[in-house]
């Protein structure tokens, strides 16, 4: 076989692991080609990444997801389906468009009434969420800068066992410069140092390479939130 050059490797081998063990989809179609319509950008998960967080809800049993940074809803779609039957999704969106399109994408996947969207800058909105209060999973997905913010956040509105999924903390290997100017950057290295010394959580990380490139995601369990 022709050796590929690397990003074209990673796609294919995304392609293939998503044919075999991911599958077509046909309300996952729909929402990437509604999300490329409404001109946002092509930043959802990739769809083992979607699988996989489908997985963990399901390992968990999770009764109550938490997403921050909606988009179109893909990772939203998958998250929803990881819940068990009555439970229930609320994801934050600063982009009342986006949140639209995501609205019409979880109604076409059957999930309009498990999916709750909210509309603005999540530190604004996630003071509310006390209430719908403990969460067994959170997803973090929106502005990297906030990260180290929505993780305190997170653990705030967890309880003892929950998992926390932190997406895109690689970044091609960038957050290895402490001196970067890089806002996202800084606020990726922030959440590690956080997550490192928290003594309410313990994590790791996973580097990951595929269609989205070299990137990675982060899984804390809360043990504590004391
Ligand atoms: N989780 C999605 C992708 C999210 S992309 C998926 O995998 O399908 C990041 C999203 O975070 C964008 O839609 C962006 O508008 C949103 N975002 C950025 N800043 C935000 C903020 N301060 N509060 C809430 N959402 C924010
Ligand atoms: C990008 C990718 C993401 O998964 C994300 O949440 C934000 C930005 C990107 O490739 O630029
Ligand atoms: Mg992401």
């Amino acid at each position: 076989m022709k050796r590929l050059e690397t990003d074209e490797l990673w796609t294919a081998v995304d392609c293939y692991i998503a044919d075999h063990l991911v599958g077509d989809d046909a309300a996952l179609t729909a929402a990437l080609e509604a999300s490329e319509a409404a001109g946002l950008p092509p930043i959802n998960v990739a769809p083992n990444q979607g699988k996989l967080l489908m997985l963990l809800a399901q390992m968990i049993g999770a009764r109550r997801i938490l997403e921050i940074g909606t988009l179109a809803g893909y990772s939203a779609i998958w998250l929803a389906r990881g819940l068990i039957s009555g439970g229930h999704l609320i994801t934050l969106e600063v982009d009342a468009r986006s949140a639209e399109v995501a609205r019409t994408n979880l109604a076409r996947a059957g999930l309009g009434g498990s999916v709750e969207v909210r509309v603005g800058r999540a530190l604004d909105t996630l003071p509310g969420l006390t209430a719908a209060a403990p969460f067994d999973l959170i997803f973090i997905d929106a502005d990297k800068p906030s990260t180290p913010a929505y993780s305190e956040w997170a653990i705030k509105l967890s309880r003892p066992g929950s998992l926390i999924v932190v997406d895109n903390v690689v970044r091609e290997g960038a957050i290895l410069d402490a001196d970067s100017d890089d806002p996202h950057v800084q606020g990726i290295r922030r959440f590690y140092e956080l997550a490192g010394t928290d003594p309410r959580v313990s994590g790791t990380a996973l580097q990951t390479t595929g269609a989205k490139g070299h990137d990675g995601i982060a899984i804390l369990r809360v043990t504590s939130t004391a």
